[in-house]
């Protein structure tokens, strides 16, 4: 049995990444710890690798979840927003914060017992059509398109991870218009949430934070701190 994490604390998130692939024992121990609501939905994938993936994410998150909330994996009970954002029913008063992303293989969890936030990560994969016209603010999309070619996709991966992070943890999901606000995606520079429509105090209350993934992958947190300078701590769960 892996050690109890600490309590968190107002200085750090825990970022914890695992892969969903798994073998198919590991994959039936993690089935048992699933909701009749997630064995319900695991059923209805097409695919068996989705299904798998869904298995691995939900059985991990539950792991690591109960430890910190001293609880078994099974017992853990979800609430969901309007907007399907998941939420722990905790018994003890304390207000757990997570949230789950995941991208082709790959799963990443931010923990936090202070701040609302939320998390993306992202297989980088070359981009058939001009996507961030559609997607960025009007000011994103002409920082982005001066780039040098050879900036471009990295550039882009980092704008959509942070405006995605943003939208999670907003928990809104895309009734927060893609249009009202804009991060910053220079990668030289700390990230930044710049504007967020009706919000003059945005900027100073939400932090964006980048996170350090496989090359292949792009990813963000973005946590509402209001002003509190917060570090993430990488944890794994192998
Ligand atoms: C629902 C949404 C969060 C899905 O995001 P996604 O990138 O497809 O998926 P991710 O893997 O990052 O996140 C999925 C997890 O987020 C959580 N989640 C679901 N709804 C959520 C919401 N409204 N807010 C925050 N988290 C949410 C769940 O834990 C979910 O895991 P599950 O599938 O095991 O239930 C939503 O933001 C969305 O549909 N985005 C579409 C992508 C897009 O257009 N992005 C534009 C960026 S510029």
């Amino acid at each position: 049995m892996p050690p109890k994490p600490s309590v968190v604390g107002p200085d750090v998130i825990d970022v914890w990444t695992w892969s969903l692939d798994a073998a198919p024992d590991t994959a039936a121990g993690l089935t048992e710890l699933l909701s009749p609501e997630e064995l319900d939905r695991a059923a209805r994938f097409v695919h068996d690798r989705d299904r798998l993936h869904f298995i691995v994410g939900r059985g991990r998150l539950r792991t690591i979840l109960g430890r910190y909330l001293d609880t078994s994996p099974k017992a853990l009970s979800f609430a969901y927003n309007a907007y399907g954002k998941p939420s722990i029913v905790s018994g003890d008063g304390t207000s757990w914060h997570f949230n789950l992303s995941h991208s082709a293989s790959l799963a990443a969890l931010a923990v936090s017992d202070h701040y609302e936030l939320g998390i993306d990560i992202e297989e980088i994969h070359f981009l058939k059509e001009d996507i961030a016209r559609r997607f960025f603010s009007h000011k994103e999309y002409l920082t982005l398109r001066a780039l040098p070619a050879e900036a471009y996709l990295d550039g882009f991966y980092r704008c959509w991870t942070r405006k995605e992070a943003f939208v999670k943890a907003h928990g809104e999901g895309l009734s927060l218009p893609l249009d009202s606000f804009d991060v910053t995606f220079d990668w030289r520079t700390e990230p930044k949430l710049e504007r967020l429509e009706g919000d003059p105090e945005a900027p100073s209350d939400w932090r964006i934070l980048a996170i350090e993934t496989p090359v292949t992958f792009a990813g963000a947190v973005v946590a509402l701190t209001r002003g509190h300078p917060v570090k993430l701590r990488y944890r794994r769960d192998d």
